[in-house]
């Protein structure tokens, strides 16, 4: 991002300081949201040693669609191997969507013992040399749930809505209406609506919708307020939230996906530098989704006896240092549609857009 500052003529400190970002994820030219949703798809079930055919749900929460009726999951639903005997379909609530996912899907398994797969994928992408620019990102997120986690115990606390245009896409436009300090408005009001009248641990790692990682500290100050208990606020940030914004601050906003990623990187910061159990850490994980439009929820994660043990898979240092660092010019030309791709390489296990005939999609995966 220091070199896009300089390119924008921009004072870097203003998005590396400003923002609290320091590098943005773009997709491939041959990456979409089906592509990211199902390399990640592919990567949980692995992980979790979970055969596609125990999944009978399946939710794509996305707003970088890439069609306006079939939907993504439809796609990561074949690409997967996930049985006929499934529910497939998208969610689109601007960045809430993947969270929606996750209550659908929690609410879901209250009837069912199969799992759940709940992926969030999108792509930022704001018109070039605007103020959102830096914000970009691009990434998936996927989730498998189930009635017996290993990971984190979710339940709902709170939820908020209202009718609102703070960020927005006209089906005509190629990118988002945006009302850039309205939007944060809205995002507080949010934040105070779903943390008021509820009870908090404030030893919890807090991890929140993150368009940039400054939008986030000042919705923990208010938060810390609403708790009322906290005396040093930068002691309690540099413990209980800086590890959830080291990820989104090397990726940019993921919409749907932010948050997922924001709990991710408290895994991830966790286990990089301690060997200790994370419930030694804090009490649990609280989590904050928001999505313009608007709706919020709050959701709180307890930790299982096995969190620790699984968690240390969230431990991502190495992906996001081997990410290829492309120049301005590069990026520049990624955006026009004239980037070389023979230059565009995927490692084994990634799925990436074969061809478009006919106008159906046609996706492989890389090492297949
Ligand atoms: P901006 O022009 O960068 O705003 O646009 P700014 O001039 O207020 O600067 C931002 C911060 O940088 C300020 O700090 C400045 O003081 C500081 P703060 O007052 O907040 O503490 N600053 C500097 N610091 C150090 N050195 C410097 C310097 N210069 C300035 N030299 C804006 C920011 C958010 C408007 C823009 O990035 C934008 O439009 N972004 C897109 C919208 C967005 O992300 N909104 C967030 C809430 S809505 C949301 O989260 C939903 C969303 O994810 C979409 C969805 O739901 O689908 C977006």
């Amino acid at each position: 991002l220091a070199d896009l500052a300089n390119a924008r003529n921009v004072d870097p400190k203003k998005y590396l300081v400003g923002l609290g970002l320091r590098q943005i994820s773009v997709p491939g030219p041959r990456e979409d949201s089906v592509s990211m949703a199902a390399t990640a798809g592919r990567k949980v079930l692995q992980q979790a040693d979970v055969s596609p055919d125990k999944v009978g749900l399946l939710i794509v929460g996305t707003e970088t669609p890439v069609d306006k009726s079939k939907p993504v999951a439809t796609h990561v639903h074949d690409l997967l191997g996930i049985s006929s005997t499934c529910r497939v379909y998208d969610i689109v609530h601007a960045c809430i969507g993947g969270t929606y996912g996750v209550t659908a899907a929690l609410d879901w398994l209250r009837g069912n013992d199969r799992y759940a797969l709940v992926i969030a994928s999108d792509i930022a992408s704001y018109e070039m040399e605007t103020v959102a620019e830096p914000t970009q990102g691009a990434g998936a997120v996927a989730i498998l749930l189930s009635n017996e986690p290993r990971l984190l115990q979710l339940r709902e606390i709170n939820a908020f809505s209202s009718h609102v245009y703070d960020f927005w896409k006209p089906l005509d436009l190629e990118y988002p209406v945006v009302d850039g300090v309205y939007s944060g408005q809205c995002y507080l009001e949010a934040v105070q609506q779903c943390f008021s009248y509820v009870k908090v641990s404030p030893n919890a790692a807090f991890a929140y919708h993150t368009p940039f990682p400054k939008l986030v500290r000042h919705a923990h100050r208010e938060v810390v307020n609403i708790m009322g208990e906290i005396e040093d606020f930068e002691q309690h940030c540099e413990r209980c939230l800086a590890p959830s914004l080291e990820y989104p601050s090397r990726i940019g906003n993921i919409y749907t996906a932010s948050l997922w990623l924001a709990l991710a990187s408290i895994f991830g910061v966790h286990h990089k530098h301690s060997t200790g159990d994370i419930r030694d850490a804090f009490d649990c994980c609280c989590l904050f989704s928001y999505g313009s439009g608007c709706g919020a929820q709050l959701l709180e994660g307890a930790f299982t006896e096995q969190t620790s043990d699984w968690s240390r898979q969230l431990e991502m240092s190495a992906v996001l240092d081997n990410r290829r660092v492309l120049r301005v010019e590069q990026y520049e030309a990624l955006r026009a549609g004239t980037y070389a791709q023979t230059d565009d390489v995927y490692a084994p296990g990634t799925y990436f857009l074969k061809e478009i005939k006919e106008h159906k999609r046609y996706y492989v995966c890389s090492g297949e």
